[in-house]
């Protein structure tokens, strides 16, 4: 048997996307290991998410350090400690220097609630009502030095209903993710999916457009 896909988890929030892909493990859809659950805040949610299913966590918080760079520097070299094969930032909500995200080109995924390239950085939802858009939804995208803004793998849509507020919009789009993001992750394990240095490729062959997340929660 070959060695599991070994993920790094990075979160600074609740970890509903983490927990997501816990579940996906242990229902035996998705044959990966988390190798370690890093943060930036000893008080996020998904550090006990993780706790709890006998996963490592690390935080390093950022005030220990005088500059950003500082931290990065260090928080990278806990991250790399776990000798993932994939780094997936699930809500981590720090911009990583470009430095960090040089040394590992393609080898870092970030989930993005807004159809990408639109509504880029924070607040998505609220950008989303304020442009009038008729759709939204969640992106996973290789992590590249520009923020929110390397190429997309795969997106799921959901539309914007008539008397929307950036909650009910948040809570239809996360719904949207857990699948999203786990799916994407599988397809990566499963080497259907490669982050090869001249772009994504499906399947041995340039990825066309993005992956859609279906109703049956596939991506196709
Ligand atoms: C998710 O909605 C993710 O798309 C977003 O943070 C949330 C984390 O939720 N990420 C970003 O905004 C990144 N810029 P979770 O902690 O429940 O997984």
């Amino acid at each position: 048997m070959s060695a599991p896909f070994r993920i790094a988890v990075l979160a600074s929030g609740t970890g509903t996307n983490l927990q997501a892909l816990i579940d996906a493990i242990s229902a035996g859809d998705l044959a990966v290991e988390i190798a370690g659950v890093f943060s930036d805040k000893a008080k996020a949610f998904a550090l006990e998410r993780a706790r709890g299913a006998g996963i490592a966590t690390t935080v390093v918080p950022p005030k220990r350090f005088a500059t950003r760079e500082a931290h990065d520097e260090a928080f990278f070299a806990a991250v790399d400690g776990a000798s993932a094969d994939l780094i997936v930032c699930a809500g981590y909500m720090r911009i990583i220097t470009a430095a960090q995200i040089e040394r590992r080109p393609n080898r870092m995924i970030n989930l993005h609630p807004s159809l990408l390239p639109a509504f880029k950085g924070l607040h998505t939802h609220q950008q989303a009502l304020d442009a009038g858009a008729i759709e939204h939804g969640a992106s996973v995208h290789i992590v590249t030095a520009d923020l929110d803004d390397g190429p997309v793998l795969a997106q799921a849509r959901v539309p914007v209903l008539p008397g929307d507020t950036a909650g009910t919009l948040a809570a239809r789009v996360q719904a949207v993710e857990h699948p999203l993001l786990v799916e994407t992750v599988r397809m990566l394990a499963e080497g259907h999916l490669r982050l090869a240095p001249d772009g994504p490729h499906l399947n041995g062959a340039p990825l066309p457009a993005p992956l859609q997340l279906g109703a049956n929660r596939r991506l196709a």
